[in-house]
């Protein structure tokens, strides 16, 4: 059987574009005694796997240029010789930027039994509904009374901080980069706030507009400006939760730092980084909580969907231009 799969031509400087990618084929081995074969459904592109484009080593080691690439994806096992798993069930794991994936069963997680749309296991339900959830509660300590402020709010994960960060009775101001986002937003409670044509200082006066008692929590997934003007506005005691920084994610010298980190001392603030996977054991908890409010509609999320493996480079690059609307997932 024939596998198709993206790989990393180079380790590109700046923003990728298509040329850093190659849609390669390969008959795939005999299936071995405990591995698993999985046609992919749908698979998940991330602005993380932008730093696995860089060649170093951070928390998780760097794409290997010519080799498959990986990623989050849900599919259906077609054949096994894993005690465990049966042909039919449908399974999440990291074998992604490919349609048919052939894996240890030992790294493949069945889908819990329930009515949600299989690919909100990539997203709502998945690695990026887990980030916000670790984010709000297990790192910035998110309390009722806290003024919550979540840059890309409308993302994977921006999306659900917010939601849940409203779920506590907390008042919520949400950064956005098009207009249709920050309506979203507003639709659900959020106050939304755009940075786009702004400077920090300005960005900082209308955060001041939308939460008048400052900010106590900030669910930071952008940095720049958005990381500067929420500095600025931080109450007394406030948590900042580094979840990422994209904004820099594809720049060629490192950016300037904040102007004003020292707010941090002056308003006695934590910042503090995490990394979802570190938090994993956690899941179940976030399952149980989350879950049941997808179900019955208290939770809403929004999905961006690709079509056809081809589309996978594409998908990716948009994440950088915003053209992406909560979950951005590719459909095979
Ligand atoms: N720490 C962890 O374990 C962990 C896990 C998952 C994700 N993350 C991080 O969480 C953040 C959100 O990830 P996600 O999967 O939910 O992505 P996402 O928010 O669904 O998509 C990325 C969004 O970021 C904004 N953006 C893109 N380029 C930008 C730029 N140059 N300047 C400002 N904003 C930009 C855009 O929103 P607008 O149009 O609204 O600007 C875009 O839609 C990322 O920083 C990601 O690296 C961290």
């Amino acid at each position: 059987m024939i596998s198709r799969f993206y790989t990393l031509t180079t380790y590109p400087a700046g923003l990728p574009d298509l040329s850093t990618f190659a849609l390669e084929s390969a008959e795939l081995p005999e299936l071995e005694e405990g591995e698993v074969r999985i046609q992919n459904r749908w698979l998940s592109v991330d602005p993380y796997m932008r730093g696995r484009m860089t060649g170093i080593r951070t928390y998780i080691a760097p794409f290997e240029l010519g080799k498959p690439m990986e990623g989050g994806a849900i599919g259906e096992v077609i054949a096994s010789r894993h005690p465990d798993i049966k042909e039919g069930q449908r399974v999440s794991h990291m074998g992604g930027w490919r349609d048919i994936a052939q894996l240890p069963g030992e790294s493949v997680t069945p889908l819990p039994e329930g009515d949600a749309p299989e690919q909100a296991y990539l997203g709502v339900l998945g690695m990026p509904g887990m980030t916000a959830w670790t984010g709000l509660n297990l790192i910035a300590e998110c309390k009722p009374s806290d003024n919550v402020l979540v840059s890309a709010a409308s993302g994977a994960v921006g999306s659900l901080a917010v939601q849940l960060a409203k779920a506590k009775g907390c008042h919520v101001v949400g950064i956005a980069g098009a207009a249709h986002k920050l309506a979203w937003l507003e639709s659900i409670g959020v106050e939304p706030v755009t940075y786009q044509d702004r400077t920090a200082q300005e960005l900082s006066d209308a955060i001041k507009l939308a939460s008048p008692n400052g900010i106590d929590v900030y669910f930071e997934n952008v940095g720049g400006i958005c990381l500067e003007a929420a500095l600025a506005q931080l109450n007394e005691g406030a948590r900042i939760a580094v979840c990422g920084m994209i904004e820099g994610y594809n720049a060629e010298a490192p950016a300037p730092g904040p102007r004003n980190l020292s707010q941090l001392v002056v308003r006695k603030a934590r910042m503090q980084g995490f990394i979802v996977a570190d938090h994993w054991a956690s899941y179940r908890y976030f399952l149980n909580e989350v879950t049941p409010q997808v179900a019955d509609g208290r939770i809403v999320y929004q999905e961006t969907i690709k079509e056809g493996l081809e589309s996978t480079p594409e998908a990716f690059l948009a994440l950088f231009s915003g053209a992406n609307t909560g979950k951005m997932l590719v459909k095979l």
